[in-house]
Parts: C-alpha cells; sequence; structure tokens
C-alpha cells in the first residue's frame, strides 16, 4: 500500500489581487486510499472507514493550514473517495443530495446530471467566492458566468485533473483561465497543483490579427490530430520568420525568433476552429504553435514533454469570433512561464525578454466560443 503523500501550498497573501481584503489560502493535494474498482459492493461500514482514513489525512492538513494562518484551504475533488467506481460499487459511499450541481465528465455516469447547472457563491470578510468542479472549467455556465455575472473575486476549484499535453494540462489551463478572466483561481488536484494569478484587461482578442492584410500564405500546409481534433499546420522551416495557417473563420499569425534550431526538433504553427467531439462536445478556435513529437510531422499535435529548442521571442495572435481566449504557455520540462509573456490590448501574446533562457513546448491562444456549443440542458 502506498503511503499518501501529501503537498502543501501556503501563498503569499500579495498574490490575491482581486479580492477585497488581502487573505492567506491553501491549497492541497495527496494522494486518496481509494477502493479499489470492479469489486462487490462494500457494506456501508466498511465505506465509512475507508473515507474516514481519508477525512483524517485532510484533517491534519486543515489543521497545519490553520495554524499556518490559511484563512481557506482548498481540497482536491475526490479527495474522500470514489474515483471510477461504478453507480452499484459507489452506492455505499454516498449520501442523497436532494439538487446536485456541476457537469459531469464524459464517462462520469455513477453520478446524476443535475436538470441545470447550479451557481454557488459565497461571501467572506476577504471577498466573493464562487465555486466550480473540474470540468466545468471548459463552460460558460457556470465557470465563466461566476465571474462576469456574479461578480466572484476569487474561485474555489476543486478537481482531479489528468494532465493531457501538449493543450490540456493542468497548470496550463487553471492558469490561463485565471488570467483571461482577471479571477484568482485556487485550484486543488489529486495529482497537480495549478494557480495562477495575474492581471487582465480588456483585450480585443481578434484586434492586430484582423488588421493584417494579405495573409503570406504558407506553403507545406498539412492536417494532424491533436486530442482528435483536425489542426491545419505548417512547419516553421526557418530560424526566425512570419507564418499564417487558416481553417474555416480562424487565422493565426506568428511571428518568431528561434535563438537556435536543432536538427532533431520540429516545431509547427496550427489551427482549429470546429467543434471538439470526444469525451464531451464543446466548440473550441485554437491558435498554437508547438513541438512535434519527433520529426515525423504526422507527430505534430501528439503529447510532448521535452524540447531543447530556446526562442528568442515570439508573438502569436489571431481574428478570432469569441472574447473568450485562453493564454497559455508551457516551458520544457512541463512547466508555466510566469513573467516570461504577457497579453497586448490587441490580442497578441508576446514573449519578454526572459523567455530566450527557457526551451519552449508549446504557446497556445485556447479560445472558446461558448456559444457554438450543443445545447446540454434543454
Ligand atoms: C504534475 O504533472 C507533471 C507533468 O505530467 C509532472 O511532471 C509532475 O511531477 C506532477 N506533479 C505532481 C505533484 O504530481
Ligand atoms: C482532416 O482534414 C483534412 C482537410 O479537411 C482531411 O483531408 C483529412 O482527411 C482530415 N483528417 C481526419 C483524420 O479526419
Ligand atoms: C479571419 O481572416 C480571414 C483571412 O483574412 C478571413 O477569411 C476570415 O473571415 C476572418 N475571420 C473573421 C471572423 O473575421
Amino acid at each position: 500500500m502506498t503511503f499518501p503523500h501529501f503537498l502543501f501550498y501556503m501563498l503569499s497573501c500579495v498574490h490575491f489581487g482581486y479580492a477585497k481584503e488581502k487573505f492567506f489560502a491553501a491549497v492541497y493535494e495527496h494522494v486518496p486510499f481509494f477502493p479499489v474498482p470492479n469489486q462487490a459492493p462494500v457494506s456501508p461500514e466498511e465505506a465509512l472507514s475507508l473515507m474516514n482514513r481519508n477525512i483524517d489525512i485532510l484533517e491534519t492538513a486543515v489543521v497545519r493550514a490553520a495554524q499556518k494562518g490559511a484563512h481557506i484551504i482548498v481540497t482536491p475533488e475526490y479527495a474522500i473517495c470514489c474515483f471510477s467506481l461504478n453507480r452499484e460499487e459507489v452506492f455505499p459511499y454516498l449520501e442523497d443530495i436532494p439538487e446536485p450541481t456541476y457537469y459531469l465528465f464524459f464517462g462520469e455516469t455513477q453520478f446524476n446530471t443535475p436538470e441545470e447547472p447550479e451557481i454557488s457563491t459565497f461571501n467572506t470578510p476577504f471577498g466573493k467566492f464562487g465555486m466550480f468542479i473540474c470540468y466545468d472549467i471548459l463552460f460558460y455556465y457556470p465557470a465563466v458566468a461566476l465571474v462576469t455575472q456574479h461578480n466572484v473575486d476569487t474561485i474555489i476549484f476543486t478537481t482531479a485533473w489528468f494532465n493531457l499535453l501538449p493543450h490540456y494540462s493542468a497548470i496550463q489551463i487553471h492558469s490561463s483561465w485565471a488570467m483571461a478572466m482577471g479571477a484568482n483561481l485556487l485550484s486543488s488536484n489529486i495529482h497537480n497543483i495549478s494557480l495562477g494569478m495575474t492581471a487582465s484587461s480588456s483585450i480585443k482578442w481578434n484586434l492586430h490579427a484582423s488588421k493584417i492584410r494579405n495573409y503570406p500564405s504558407g506553403s507545406n500546409i498539412f492536417n494532424g490530430l491533436l486530442f482528435a481534433d483536425n489542426y491545419t499546420f505548417t512547419e516553421l522551416t526557418d530560424l526566425e520568420g512570419e507564418y499564417t495557417v487558416c481553417q474555416n473563420q480562424l487565422c493565426c499569425h506568428l511571428e518568431f525568433k528561434m535563438a537556435d534550431k536543432p536538427k532533431d526538433e520540429v516545431y509547427v504553427l496550427g489551427v482549429f476552429d470546429g467543434l471538439h467531439t470526444v469525451e464531451g462536445e464543446y466548440y473550441l478556435q485554437v491558435c498554437t504553435f508547438l513541438k512535434c513529437q519527433s520529426t515525423d510531422i504526422k507527430s505534430c499535435g501528439e503529447s510532448v514533454e521535452q524540447s531543447s529548442t530556446k526562442f528568442k521571442s515570439f508573438s502569436l495572435s489571431g481574428n478570432f469570433s469569441t472574447s473568450y481566449v485562453f493564454p497559455e504557455v508551457l516551458l520544457s520540462p512541463v512547466s508555466l512561464a510566469p513573467d516570461m509573456f504577457q497579453v497586448l490590448n490587441d490580442g497578441r501574446l508576446i514573449s519578454k525578454e526572459s523567455i530566450s533562457t527557457h526551451p519552449l513546448l508549446s504557446v497556445n491562444l485556447f479560445g472558446r466560443w461558448y456559444e457554438r456549443d450543443p445545447p446540454r440542458y434543454s
């Protein structure tokens, strides 16, 4: 049996610029004891005893955080029980909740789906908080609505997030969401933690790219799958240059300078404008440039964790039809690039000088066109 290892993240109060008062937050991550799937359902007593083992761990964590002055602590989704159990197996662990709320991830059929998503907020002396769980982050309701319609400063985000490179690692998605929405996001994951808190302003995401006339038409255009989405790619064959790729209504534009170009590393500029249909349906508009898994261009879009190519500078933009665009920069080995890039008011995601000392994995403008999502609640 593995011993639950746990990690604490105490955050400096200065980070929480969006709340009315400064406060200390702790987010917590551990490896919970889980029941083994595909077993006969346990008795309610056995279920309680397993959950209590996890609750004891959480209790220790909460006490430690409180002693260090935390005003609030966030624990992960599935922190006490029931990851990947089916409906029969999960039953002894459950209590009846009269009106359940949340977007369930594809395949989470062990739980009932609510008829409508519920907005949950609460006020504290240090700001207004909203709450959502995991997959909710990809949707307008409840995630965006909490900030735009209910004016929360800080989101409590509890999750069991699978890292899926190049676009869906926890740190990428969660920090870029906080950045684009201008809200604090306190994220607690079973495996991976992410926090992103930087200022935002009102960005016209398509301003720069819409002004570009006569897009230089790329040669060497090809298609490739990224999480089953059919991207249009073009290879960055030179050490520096300007490239454009288009798909449907979206054109993505990249200006860049590489510091060097190792022979065994291939980078592409990519665009996707369409409905994502695997493990849930949601409409994406994405501009990305990324390292391909190998020198075979058929591998572009597949997961990659290491690179050695450094960029002196880059500027990525697209003529998006949505105003919900989430900027992401991922370094090698998989890590965020705080303070190494910025988003200009005209929608350009540009590097800062400090980027040139780190190898780059991918840079994305991850747009969500919520109005184009298929109806989920009818
Ligand atoms: C989070 O995921 C990254 C990338 O998969 C991995 O390198 C890192 O060790 C993980 N962190 C924790 C705390 O598990
Ligand atoms: C991706 O799109 C291109 C161009 O529309 C098409 O030729 C190709 O068959 C598609 N690939 C897949 C796997 O759907
Ligand atoms: C984006 O630019 C392309 C090329 O100029 C154009 O065909 C397309 O209509 C533009 N999209 C939008 C939403 O304006």
